[in-house]
């Protein structure tokens, strides 16, 4: 039994702010922006809405591109920092909201790693046959944490959503491999006191490392080679950063998915976010092998190789 992705969907909210809007409000230029991180606007959710409200949007939106009922999902597992509260997580309000009856549900907090994490938690209940359907949804409201007075991480975060319905695909499609890890001694560098707290530097050495690490290993766990990669999903935190990832496997430019422009850091939300936005772009075909890759406060990372199909 191998598990796949047969679903999936994405929300944004509405409101754009530019790194130009940005210059209104701290110190700090749409060039310094643009050059260290590659962002030139980001979405931000209103105060009507909270991250179980952006994450149910893009839910339904994953269930109807999959054709399976809220019913027929055995679990759903939300990957977010930002959750509306600390309890109830926000998988149990998706499971009211969408009607997920017999559903299993908990939130994963593994930072921008935190979709990696959820699609290897669902991945195991599937190839077990212990269940069919995993939900999981990586949604971030990173702008109610961010502290609009620090120019060092204000200008990088956004607010979105993005999700998967995982189940059984046919031989050889589906999650070929994956890593995880983590670093506790690197949670100095990245955390919430009440707000965003960051080490940008540091955090940048180590996901430079890591994204690369993270990427080869994944390929040769699953007997596989860079010349095999047809698409790479990095977590959209900096293009300098994906763009380290993209070298270190002889990608060309155009096999790297590049949605952060738009939406800044949407931390557990990007990699889905723009798998999405590739698959409507007919970027990803039946039968692609895909790598996606992140890291996040903890430190964590993660690392998925996929052959895309049902
Ligand atoms: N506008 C203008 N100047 C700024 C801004 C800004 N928004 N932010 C910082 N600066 C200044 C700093 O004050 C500093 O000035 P100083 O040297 O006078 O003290 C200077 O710019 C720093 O410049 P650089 O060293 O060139 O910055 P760097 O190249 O390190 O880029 C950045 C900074 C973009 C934050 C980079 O380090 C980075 O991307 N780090 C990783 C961030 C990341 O991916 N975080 C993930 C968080 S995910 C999560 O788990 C929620």
């Amino acid at each position: 039994m191998n598990a796949g992705i047969i679903g999936i969907g994405r929300y944004v909210p509405e409101q754009v702010v530019t790194n130009l809007d940005l210059e209104k409000r701290m110190d700090t230029s749409d060039e310094w922006i643009r050059t260290r991180t590659g962002i030139e606007e980001r979405r931000i959710a209103g105060d009507d809405m909270d991250t179980s409200d952006l994450g149910l949007r893009a839910a339904q939106k994953a269930l109807e591109n999959a054709n399976v009922s809220p019913e027929e999902i055995d679990m759903i597992l939300v990957a977010t920092v930002t959750p509306d509260q600390p309890f109830p997580s926000v998988a149990c309000m998706l499971q009211e909201k969408l009607g997920a009856k017999k559903a299993a549900a908990m939130d994963v907090s593994a930072a921008c790693a935190g979709f990696m994490y959820g699609m290897v938690t669902a991945k195991q209940f599937i190839e077990t046959s212990a269940y069919k359907y995993v939900l999981i949804v990586g949604v971030e409201k990173l702008s109610k944490i961010t502290d609009w007075e620090d120019r060092n991480t204000a200008v990088l975060f956004g607010d979105g959503a993005g999700a998967v319905l995982m189940g059984p695909v046919a031989d050889g499609k589906g999650v070929l491999s994956f890593e995880l890890g983590s670093d506790g001694s690197g949670g100095k560098y990245l955390y919430q006191d009440t707000n965003i707290r960051m080490n940008g530097r540091e955090v940048f050495k180590f996901a430079v490392r890591q994204m690369g690490e993270s990427s080869v290993n994944v390929l040769e766990k699953a007997g596989l080679s860079k010349e095999d990669v047809d698409f790479l999903i990095p977590h959209q935190a900096n293009i300098r950063i994906m763009e380290a990832a993209r070298q270190r496997l002889e990608l060309p430019l155009e096999k790297m998915s590049k949605t952060v422009h738009k939406y800044g850091n949407t931390s557990a939300a990007s990699i889905p976010i723009s798998m999405v936005e590739e698959l409507e772009a007919g970027k990803i075909k039946d039968g692609d092998l895909i790598v996606m890759v992140g890291f996040g406060g903890g430190l964590t990372w993660g690392a998925i190789a996929l052959r895309w199909g049902r």
